[in-house]
């Protein structure tokens, strides 16, 4: 009898007290908090932990604490982290195609990329690497680059000789070998050293990644040339996510959509901060670039499309032009 009891008693405990622990799910970047990315992922923990109470648990490791550049792709392969943004410049080793965001001056501005990734071709790319164990879960924007340096870049010909740090992407090599720079891929967290002991001289990225991580205070100049887009593709484990019961995949990639869309807000609402943060800083000289600059500068690098649109797809090219003009 009194075993009885104590078995009734362990199974009412098991059935109604002694809850299952929520399923951990990490998401690691290389921003700080404050980017577009930094807070879209901030906002997916906040999001998918309310629509799936007690289920999930968000764990969001943002500045390459858990994992750098070069280590999170196969980190979210091998299961080690489930959700990762990594930058589009990045994926060459698992599609060429996603190097169309690379080709400098292709997209007139953020709202052309907008249009160029909710198109049939965008969309087409986020399940590309399938095959790879990669599903994408959506685009995500981050800004138009800036070049800077540590003197003033006006004519391509002032960059020659320059070693430039460049994200891992081919397409970014050619891009500054076309204007007589040397190009060198370093991985985020190692951008900052590298401009202030000289081991480059210059680089280009975002006005939120240029603030959130000081490169102002380590280059004596920044140009305002938008030559290209830093934007992301959230990505996660094809195998980990088809896997996934039903009910929670469902909340996650709701939490996803509204956090992009968030994150996309912050993009284009707070670039403009950004920039007048780092003027006011006063360490950098922001320059502007003039319309005769530009077209120098697109002239030079107009070489890098035709060197990589075999390999993209010119359908994909078109389509993207198309979304300049609307
Ligand atoms: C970079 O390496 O410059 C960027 O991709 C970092 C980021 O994630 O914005």
């Amino acid at each position: 009898m009194k075993l009885k009891i104590a078995l009734a008693a362990a199974l009412l405990a098991v059935g109604f007290g002694a809850q299952a622990a929520p399923m951990v799910i990490k998401f690691s970047h290389v921003v700080a908090d404050v980017t577009p990315k930094g807070q879209a992922a901030l906002k997916f923990k906040e999001l998918a932990e309310k629509k799936l109470p007690g289920k999930v648990e968000i764990q969001v490791f943002p500045n390459s604490q858990l994992f750098g550049d070069g280590k999170e792709m196969e980190a979210l392969l091998l299961g080690d982290v489930q959700i990762i943004a990594p930058s589009l410049a990045k994926f060459g080793k698992y599609t060429p195609k996603l190097q169309i965001f690379d080709l400098p001056f292709l997209f007139d501005d953020l709202a052309a990329v907008d249009r160029f990734q909710a198109s049939k071709e965008g969309q087409g790319l986020l399940t590309s690497m399938s095959k790879k164990g990669i599903t994408g879960l959506g685009y995500l924007h981050n800004g138009m680059k800036q070049l800077s340096a540590n003197k003033p870049l006006g004519m391509p010909a002032d960059a020659k000789g320059l070693k430039f740090r460049i994200q891992a992407s081919d397409v970014l090599e050619e891009q500054f070998k076309a204007v007589g720079g040397n190009p060198q891929k370093l991985a985020f967290a190692e951008v900052y050293q590298a401009l202030q002991t000289g081991v480059v001289d210059g680089t280009e990225n975002p006005w939120s990644n240029i603030y959130s991580k000081k490169f102002h205070e380590v280059q004596s100049y920044i140009m305002e040339s938008n030559h290209g887009v830093l934007d992301y593709m959230v990505i996660t484990n094809t195998k980990w996510w088809d896997g996934l019961p039903p009910d929670i995949r469902k909340g996650l990639s709701e939490a996803m959509t509204e956090a992009i869309k968030f994150g996309n807000k912050v993009a284009n609402e707070e670039d403009a901060n950004f920039r007048a943060k780092v003027i006011a800083d006063n360490k950098a000289k922001v320059l502007p670039m003039s319309k005769e600059h530009l077209t120098a500068w697109r002239t030079a690098m107009q070489p890098v499309w035709k060197k990589f649109e075999g390999e993209i797809g010119p359908d994909l090219v078109k389509a993207a032009l198309k979304a300049n003009n609307h």
